[in-house]
């Protein structure tokens, strides 16, 4: 039996059982498996990856995966996927306020609505950025994602994923990521829960390469958690949704398909606590790009340019002599969705809130607005201490397409672009 509710560790072969024995000892597939329980392998690469990448898992559970009814096609929500057949493009800074909660029930699920993709699901590159804004429990039907992994990025509320591989808890703070086919509900915490999803279309998410920091740093594999094997034995009339190129999908099931009692394999959801995040920067001058933020990277087919960064900017100190500190002004080929958990991100004196939004596409110009660049520009520079926020960013080389929703819902900030027309010419010869 497991003591524990997780494995640490990125991307190890972990080995978990709910009973004693039920794990088989040196073999997947045995004739028979103990207690009666289905052997069922559970692959997140191709069979032949090459073994640094190779993700599989095998599973041993109360029935196959195979047994539920034919799917059937389910009414559109408000995720979308790429690539959009509604496409609108604009190379405006895009920001947005808070996605509001509804007034309805809504469950994880129901409440998704998707602010961005690029690339295209079924070439499987690219990714869908989401938010959701729940304030029910999943009940009697549980999801999985064919089109892609799922990185989690809660802002509000407690999360407990109840997976085919065992539960995670996930709080503000926090991210997990569901892999790609995993089935799971979502069991909310607390009363409401708000956050932000990247639907990874690509490569899985990896930890990047530290290169000349050395063998420590930035994100740490054993800080990383995967649950323990637990399991539901329940039989009722379920409901199995499946997301699959693009569309919605819901099958009868007669029983919870949650029901995997041991499992060994590298396979498998995590959860990440983004405060053990061991942040580098200058202790001199000048900037280290923000890629130096890298929590996960979802690598593309051209070496160091991401299908997918998940880059955070988390409380810090801040010593770089004879320099100006936030973030500099820039245009980038890649493209940046950003969003923030909680305090204030250091490049915008108001307007970027906990729960909002915001879009720089492909070499759209942008960076501080005017308060922030004058006060930066006269500030003392002390040694100081960023403390109590937490901003993130999810860039891609792809362009984002926005969705109809994100430029009309009413949180869209239609004065954006007013945060940078104080900026001054100061140019004197
Ligand atoms: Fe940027």
């Amino acid at each position: 039996m497991n003591a524990l509710k997780y494995q640490s560790g990125f991307g190890n072969e972990f080995a978990t059982e709910a009973i004693a024995g039920a794990l088989p000892e040196g073999q997947n597939a045995p004739q028979k498996v103990a207690h009666g329980l289905y052997a069922e392998q559970f692959s997140g690469t191709a069979f032949t990856a090459p073994r640094s990448t190779n993700r599989r898992s095998w599973l041993y559970r109360l029935r196959p995966s195979v047994l539920h009814k034919p799917f059937q096609p389910m009414g559109k929500n408000l995720m979308q996927t790429a690539p959009l057949t509604d496409a609108v493009v604009t190379p405006n800074q895009l920001r947005w306020d808070p996605i509001p909660f509804p007034l309805e029930t809504a469950d994880f699920l129901d409440s998704l609505v998707t602010m961005g993709v690029c690339g295209n699901a079924a070439l499987q590159s690219g990714v869908g950025i989401h938010i959701y804004t729940a304030n029910a429990s999943m009940q009697g039907r549980y999801f999985y994602n064919a089109d892609g992994e799922l990185l989690v990025v809660p802002q509000l509320g407690r999360l407990r994923f109840h997976t085919e591989l065992g539960q995670l808890d996930v709080a503000p703070g926090e991210i997990c990521v569901l892999p790609r086919g995993l089935k799971f509900r979502v069991e909310l915490l607390e009363e409401k829960a708000r956050g932000y999803i990247c639907e990874n279309y690509g490569a899985m998410f990896r930890l990047p390469e530290l290169g000349p920091i050395g063998a420590n740093g930035l994100a740490n594999p054993r800080d990383f958690l995967t649950p323990t094997a637990s399991y539901e034995d329940s039989e009722g009339d379920f409901q199995l949704i499946a997301k699959f190129g693009g569309q919605l999908f819901a099958a009868e099931i007669k029983h919870s398909p949650l029901d995997v009692v041991a499992w060994h394999g590298n396979y498998a959801p995590y959860k990440y606590d983004l405060a053990k995040f061991n942040t580098m920067n200058t202790v001199s001058y000048d900037h280290a790009d923000p890629s130096i933020f890298t929590v996960l990277t979802s690598p593309s087919e051209i070496p160091g340019t991401a299908n997918a960064d998940f880059v955070i900017f988390p409380p810090r100190w801040m010593v770089a002599e004879k320099t100006f500190r936030p973030p500099y002004f820039h245009r980038n080929v890649m493209s940046e969705f950003m969003g923030l958990v909680f305090g204030q991100y250091d490049a915008k004196a108001d307007g970027f809130v906990p729960g909002g939004a915001s879009l720089h596409n492909c070499m759209a110009g942008h960076g501080p607005d005017a308060a922030t660049f004058d006060t930066a520009s006269n500030a003392e520079l002390t040694p100081h201490y960023l403390a109590a926020t937490l901003a993130f960013m999810f860039e891609t080389r792809l362009m984002i397409q926005p969705t109809r929703f994100a430029l009309s819902t009413e949180a869209l900030q239609n004065g954006y672009w007013q945060c940078w027309q104080e900026l001054q010419k100061n140019f004197v010869l």
